[in-house]
C-alpha cells in the first residue's frame, strides 16, 4: 500500500513539472549557455528587488518564518512560483505578487536566488545526532545525503529552522496550505520532537 501510494505521488509528482514546459524548457536552456545564464542572472537580480524586502537581498532572509531561497535548485523554485501563481500553495502575500511576474522574470527571479551562496545558520547541539539519525532513515533518498537536493527535490541544509519545521508540519497535518503526497507519506510517522530534531539538523547543514 504505501509503495503504492508512494508510485502515485511520483506521477503526480512529474506532472506538476510537466505542466510549465514553457518556462522549465526556457530555465534550460538558459543553464546550457553561459553567456546567456549569466544575463538572465544579472536580469533577475534586478526584477528580485521587491523580493529582497523579505528573502534578502541575496535569498537569505531575516526572518524566521521566511525561506532562504539562495542556493536552491532553480526549477524547484520556478515550480513554487508557479504553484503559488496557481493558488495550489497557499500565502496570502506570495499568491498575489507571483500573478504579476512575467514567465520570463520567473525564470530569471529563479536562476538569480539560485545562483546565489547559501546560507547556514545556528543549532541546538543536542538535537542534531537525532535529527541526523531520523533524516537517513527517512529523507535522503530523495533529498540526498547533504540535503543539497537536486533537479527534483528542494535543498534542505541550511533552510530557516522555523520555516523548516513549519513547512514539515504542514505536510504531515495534511493543512491544505501546501499538498504534496511524496512529503505527506515521508513525515505520516514524525513526532513533533522529531521534527525539531530534524529541523535543527538541517538548519547547521553547509
Ligand atoms: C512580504 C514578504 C515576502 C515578499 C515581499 C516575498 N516573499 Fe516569497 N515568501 C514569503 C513567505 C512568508 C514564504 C513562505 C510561505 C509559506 O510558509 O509557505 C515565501 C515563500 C517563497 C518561495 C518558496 C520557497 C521554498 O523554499 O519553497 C519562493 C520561491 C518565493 N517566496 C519567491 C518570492 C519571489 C520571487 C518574490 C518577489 C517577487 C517574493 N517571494 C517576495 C514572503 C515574501
Ligand atoms: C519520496 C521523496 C521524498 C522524501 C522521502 C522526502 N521528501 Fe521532502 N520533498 C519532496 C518533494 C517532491 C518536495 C517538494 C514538494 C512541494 O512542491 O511542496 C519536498 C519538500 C520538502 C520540504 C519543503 C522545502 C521548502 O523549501 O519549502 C521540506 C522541509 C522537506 N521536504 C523535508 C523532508 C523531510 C524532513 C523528509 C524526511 C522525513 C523528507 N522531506 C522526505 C520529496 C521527498
Amino acid at each position: 500500500m504505501r509503495s503504492l501510494l508512494a508510485a502515485a505521488g511520483l506521477v503526480f509528482a512529474s506532472f506538476s513539472v510537466l505542466a510549465q514546459p514553457g518556462t522549465l524548457e526556457r530555465l534550460k536552456t538558459l543553464q546550457a549557455d553561459p553567456v546567456a545564464l549569466k544575463a538572465a542572472v544579472e536580469a533577475g537580480r534586478k526584477a528580485s528587488f521587491f523580493c529582497a524586502n523579505c528573502h534578502g537581498e541575496t535569498g537569505i532572509s531575516k526572518m524566521p518564518e521566511v525561506p532562504n531561497l539562495a542556493g536552491q535548485n532553480p526549477s524547484y523554485l520556478l515550480e513554487q512560483i508557479r504553484k503559488f501563481g496557481s493558488g495550489e500553495r497557499k500565502d496570502q502575500f506570495m499568491e498575489g505578487l507571483i500573478k504579476v511576474l512575467k514567465d520570463e522574470e520567473r525564470v530569471q527571479i529563479a536562476l538569480f536566488f539560485a545562483s546565489q551562496g547559501a546560507a547556514r545558520s545556528k543549532a541546538d547541539a543536542g538535537q542534531v545526532a537525532r535529527g541526523k539519525e531520523l533524516f537517513a532513515k527517512l529523507c535522503t533518498r530523495c533529498h540526498g545525503d547533504g540535503a543539497h537536493g537536486n533537479d527534483q527535490y528542494p535543498r534542505l541544509a541550511g533552510q530557516n529552522l522555523v520555516y523548516l519545521q513549519t513547512s514539515i508540519t504542514r505536510y504531515r497535518d495534511g493543512t491544505g496550505v501546501r499538498n504534496n503526497q511524496l512529503m505527506s507519506i515521508a513525515t505520516a510517522t514524525l513526532k513533533n520532537d522529531d521534527i525539531v530534531a530534524i529541523g535543527n539538523y538541517l538548519t547547521q547543514l553547509p
